[in-house]
């Protein structure tokens, strides 16, 4: 840190600048209120804050992000031994920054353009500023040297503001969603100043080989620098570029679960009589299938419908043997496409209902919900088969914990071909979502496999989590991060 802004922070009694920091668009917290009204914080569930929790608290390490209400301004707090700084939104920067261009634009052109991205200036321009805000916020507060470690899509750009402002800061960013191929990534107005944004990281980190691949395809057509294996190397000239002279790596790091803990919570007597009473709530049926997704049109909800639909109609499967539960949580609400979505999965779900429900049971059980981890892990225990039937996902974590709830090896997991786990879980049930019968045929295979083999095929993707966790994503990926460049291929 520049001396003048180092003495500025410290001058507290508190410590105000720290060695590693997360920036996220989210803090890792959400408020709760107790039972007096009273309200505080508790630790939002997910992988990435509980592998990123214990690099915290050994670094004495904080979290810069938004903490999910607009038009309110928070002092830095601590919430778990972590230190916890706010980055405030106003409803503009809602509306223009995080539905608009974030999750309007970005996310559906990174998705395939499963829906058409909308490009507006007026959401550019919003990104470009909020982007800014959160840039700042982490300049401020970094310690000479330290390590910062940028999330996700909604903050691309922080990357480069960072190493301007902070030449001397080891920058890391991660992609939690994929990246697309330059004919898709093309469409962007925007594309050189979002590449350019990300290339101020040393290392960017995706969850596929095929997304680093595709960044640095998208980087060698749409930038200046120049591409070798996994580096992206700037011009000789640091000014013919604009941008610090810095190579950037892509590399791929599939991000994953805490096994160890969905194991254990598998082992909770009270989730294991939950999961028995859950059973025996939909009328103990022979197989429960199920469906655990965000409301959202990359999860191929509907084609999932379709297709379990035809099977009741075609009768491989009866209403009172089988049941589907579908969890969708609420996500996105004031996005129209979402509100869309929501629409034409409760119609389908009624339609399905109304055709093939009994006095006594129902064809589909749907949830549109968010539980806590522990009624999620009863739902996986009391599921038979488990459908994840993304159009385009960057990694899908439910898929791996319902695999590393089944301790026992029962069970089975249909899995879209387009999900970044499909890399890791090839021992699952692959299916092309788009073509229905071949996803008939892929939930009857599921559902009609011979015990011994689904329970090998499950043990070894247990086995594949156990070695494979969200501990060992984070540690792989700093260490990477650490690493200095090899001088070969300073040009
Ligand atoms: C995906 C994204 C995350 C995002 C999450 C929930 O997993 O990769 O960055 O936080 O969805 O979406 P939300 O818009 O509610 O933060």
């Amino acid at each position: 840190m520049q001396t003048d802004q180092k003495a500025e922070y410290e001058s507290g009694s508190e410590k105000q600048s720290y060695d590693f920091i997360v920036v996220a668009n989210r803090l890792p917290v959400d408020r709760v209120e107790g039972d007096d009204g009273e309200l505080s914080w508790r630790r939002s569930p997910g992988g990435l804050v509980t592998a990123i929790a214990p690099v915290m608290q050994e670094s004495d390490g904080a979290w810069v992000g938004w903490h999910g209400a607009t038009d309110e301004e928070l002092e830095p707090f601590e919430n778990d031994r972590i230190h916890l700084i706010p980055v405030p939104l106003d409803e503009e920067d809602l509306e223009l920054y995080y539905e608009g261009f974030s999750n309007s634009t970005l996310w559906p052109l990174y998705h395939d353009v499963i829906v058409p991205p909308e490009f507006h200036r007026t959401w550019w321009d919003n990104y470009k500023k909020v982007n800014k805000r959160f840039a700042d916020a982490t300049a401020r507060i970094a310690a000479q040297g330290a390590t910062v470690w940028v999330q996700d899509y909604q903050l691309q750009l922080v990357p480069k503001l960072l190493r301007e402002a902070r030449p001397d800061l080891r920058i890391g960013f991660f992609n939690h969603i994929p990246f697309p191929s330059p004919g898709i990534f093309s469409q962007l107005p925007w594309r050189k100043q979002i590449l350019e944004g990300l290339a101020g990281a040393d290392v960017v980190g995706f969850q596929r080989t095929a997304d680093a691949s595709n960044f640095l395809r998208c980087m060698r057509r749409y930038t200046d620098r120049t591409v070798k294996g996994s580096l992206a190397i700037p011009p000789a000239s640091p000014e013919a570029s604009g941008s610090s002279p810095n190579i950037c790596r892509a590399e791929a790091h599939p991000i994953s679960i805490d096994t160890q803990q969905v194991a254990e919570l598998a082992h909770d007597p009270e989730i294991i009589a939950r999961a028995k009473q859950i059973r025996q709530e939909l009328g103990n049926p022979k197989t429960i299938l199920l469906g655990v997704d965000r409301l959202d049109y990359t999860k191929g909800i509907r084609h999932r419908l379709k297709a379990y639909g035809e099977l009741l109609a075609d009768g491989d499967i009866t209403v009172g043997e089988a049941c589907l539960v579908q969890v969708a949580s609420p996500s996105r609400e004031n996005v129209e496409r979402y509100q869309q979505l929501k629409d034409q999965v409760e119609l389908m779900v009624g339609n399905l209902n109304g055709e093939h429900d009994t006095m006594e049971h129902t064809a589909i059980r749907y949830l549109h919900h968010s539980y806590p981890m522990r009624e999620m892990i009863a739902l996986y225990l009391a599921a038979d088969i488990m459908l994840v039937t993304s159009l385009r996902d960057g990694m899908n974590l439910v898929a791996k914990e319902f695999v590393a709830a089944h301790t026992d090896d029962t069970g089975m997991l249909v899995l879209s071909e387009f999900t970044g786990a499909a890399d890791q879980l090839t021992q699952s049930v692959l299916v092309n979502p788009h073509d229905i019968d071949g996803m008939k045929s892929g939930i009857m295979r599921a559902l009609l496999m011979d015990p011994q083999d689904s329970a090998r095929r499950m043990r070894r993707m247990r086995r594949h989590l156990r070695d494979h966790d969200v501990a060992r994503w984070s540690q792989t990926f700093l260490s990477s991060l650490a690493l200095p460049l090899p001088v070969d291929t300073l040009v």
